[in-house]
């Protein structure tokens, strides 16, 4: 097999006929920092395709991450200007084309995939919800999971749009919020959830308009962050913390209870760094602003008025029961008090319970995922929240690497990660693809036939995007989203 690759005038070209392809699954940040990855640095000319079950690229960047954290969407630059550079024919002799609106595994079976291409990656995501399992779940009027709550606010087309279940829940009434919970997103739910009418906040972002309208309605008091374990075993991100205490310049006000925080209970002189920031940070805001000792916690002078909005970060407490009135509507969440024994193993205390009376639940677990429907008969292995690999080579059900098959990001190692350790891992399963393309696997190299399915193109992400954009615009706002893949279609078709 030719290898050979020499400059001209033109950029990188190579002398191989041998052209290899791939298909990338899942088109957010584990999926298109694969496929840069792949056409940056692959020495043999690739044809590679990204299949997105939506009509629109980018995943969680575009349907998770808070809207007022734009600078976070970064990525998606990096993304398009790959993307642009070799849809359009010009990255150095390798193709890309992007399959939007194609659901692998329901419009294009997986098998297909696996007979044609000569490596596929899987990197589709988490797109289900953990659950705790408890009676009134399902079942009771006011409770959400956190990933509801994120994909309506952010406008996920089969989350938002006319009439859809969260906005039309009645706001009005949501005073007494319960998170379970406390990781980042828990972290964001609050913040949006408490500074739901603070303009400066909300109006110049990308925010679901229609969402918007409804949380507005909300007149929320108090969010009770609620986690089985400890303060030492809290979930969040010192940063994202701190965004939180930092509401207090809109008079929103945080606290921990003695119960859970006693700066002088922890052990600082072992601590490690981000837990000795962790505890600084807690002991400062917990004093009024200006006892604080350090200036780092005085940057914003809170108003002077008794806070009206509060957030509490509670532990060592399960759920058991979610209560709903007569109408199955939510009324109050019972929960047992739990201890952390020496050893760090959690026991419930079954029959020291507490009732929170609460208007809204939101379960914030992390994201759940699933095997695909033919996994069970391809024989490829799915192990808890992710599918059975070894450094992103997937395994069947007898643990043995099934080839030119790869796994990247939240699918490959469950949900959890920031986008650069989704990049991080994306690049290491790229450089396995091209070690595995360039060690002479089958040749295969035919395509997929796309003549029956309505898929959408780059060309077509580029449309919406503009359209969106220029939205956005005249709303002094960075975009407005379609909100349905059917006015996306529409206004395509148009
Ligand atoms: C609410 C929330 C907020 C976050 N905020 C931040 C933040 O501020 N900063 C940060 O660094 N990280 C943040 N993260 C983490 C970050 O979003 C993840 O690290 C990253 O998105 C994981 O990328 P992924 O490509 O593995 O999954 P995803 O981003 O979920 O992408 C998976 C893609 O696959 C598609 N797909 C699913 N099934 C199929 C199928 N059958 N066929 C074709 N396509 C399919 C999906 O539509 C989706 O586009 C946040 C996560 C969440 C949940
Ligand atoms: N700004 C950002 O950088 C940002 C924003 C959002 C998300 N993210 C990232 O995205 C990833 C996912 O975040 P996430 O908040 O969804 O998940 P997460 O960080 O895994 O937090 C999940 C929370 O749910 C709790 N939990 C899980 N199962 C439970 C159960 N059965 N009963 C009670 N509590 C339960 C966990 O408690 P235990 O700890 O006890 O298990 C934990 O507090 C993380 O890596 C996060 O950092 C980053």
């Amino acid at each position: 097999m030719l290898r050979i690759a020499h400059k001209t005038t033109f950029g990188l070209r190579f002398l191989t006929t041998e052209r290899k392809s791939v298909s990338v699954v899942g088109s957010g940040p584990s999926g298109f920092y694969t496929v840069c990855r792949l056409l940056a640095k692959a020495q043999i000319p690739l044809d590679v395709t990204l299949w997105e079950k939506l009509p629109v690229p980018f995943g969680l960047s575009r349907y998770g991450v808070a809207p007022d954290h734009p600078e976070v969407k970064n990525c998606e630059d990096t993304f398009s200007r790959c993307a642009e550079e070799f849809a359009h024919g010009t990255g150095k002799g390798h193709s890309f084309r992007f399959v939007g609106n194609v659901d692998v595994g329901r419009d294009v079976k997986l098998k297909k995939l696996l007979e044609t291409q000569d490596a596929v990656v899987l990197s589709y995501g988490c797109s289900g919800d953990h659950k705790l399992g408890i009676p009134g779940e399902n079942t009771t009027a006011g409770v959400f999971t956190s990933r509801e709550i994120v994909n309506w606010y952010n406008g996920h087309p089969e989350y938002s749009g006319v009439k859809d279940k969260l906005s039309s829940f009645d706001w009005s009434k949501v005073r007494r919020v319960g998170i379970i919970g406390n990781g980042n997103v828990a972290l964001d739910i609050t913040r949006v959830l408490l500074s739901n009418q603070i303009k400066d906040i909300w109006t110049h972002t990308d925010i679901n308009p229609e969402a918007l309208k409804a949380l507005n309605e909300a007149p929320v008091e108090n969010v009770k962050l609620i986690a089985r374990r400890d303060f030492s075993h809290s979930k969040f991100t010192n940063k994202e913390f701190r965004e939180l205490w930092e509401l207090e310049r809109f008079g929103i006000r945080g606290t921990i209870s003695p119960e859970f925080f006693k700066a002088s209970q922890f052990d600082m002189k072992n601590a490690e760094r981000v837990f000795k920031r962790r505890v600084e940070m807690v002991s400062e805001y917990m004093l009024p602003f200006d006892q604080r000792t350090k200036k780092n916690y005085k940057k914003h002078r809170p108003p002077s008025t008794i806070p009206s909005r509060t957030w509490e970060m509670d532990y060592l407490k399960t759920p058991l029961t979610i209560n709903g009135n007569s109408e199955g509507k939510l009324e109050s969440l019972t929960l047992c008090r739990n201890i952390l024994t020496q050893d760090n193993k959690l026991e419930q205390r079954k029959s020291d319970t507490l009732n929170y009376d609460l208007d809204l639940l939101i379960t914030s677990l992390g994201y759940g995922s699933s095997a695909l429907e033919e996994f069970d008969a391809l024989q490829i292995g799915f192990a808890t929240n992710r599918i059975a690999n070894t450094n992103g080579y997937v395994l069947d059900t007898n643990g043995v690497i099934v080839r030119g098959l790869f796994a990247a990001g939240w699918i490959r190692r469950g949900s959890s990660g920031v986008i650069a350790s989704t990049m991080s891992d994306a690049f290491e399963v790229a450089d396995a693809v091209i070690a595995e393309l360039e060690s002479g696997s089958l040749p295969k190299n035919k395509d997929v036939d796309l003549s029956r399915i309505n898929y959408t193109t780059w060309d077509d992400w580029e449309k919406i995007d503009k359209e969106e954009r220029s939205r956005g615009q005249l709303q002094g706002k960075p975009r407005v989203k379609f909100l349905s893949t059917h006015e996306m279609l529409q206004f395509l078709r148009k």
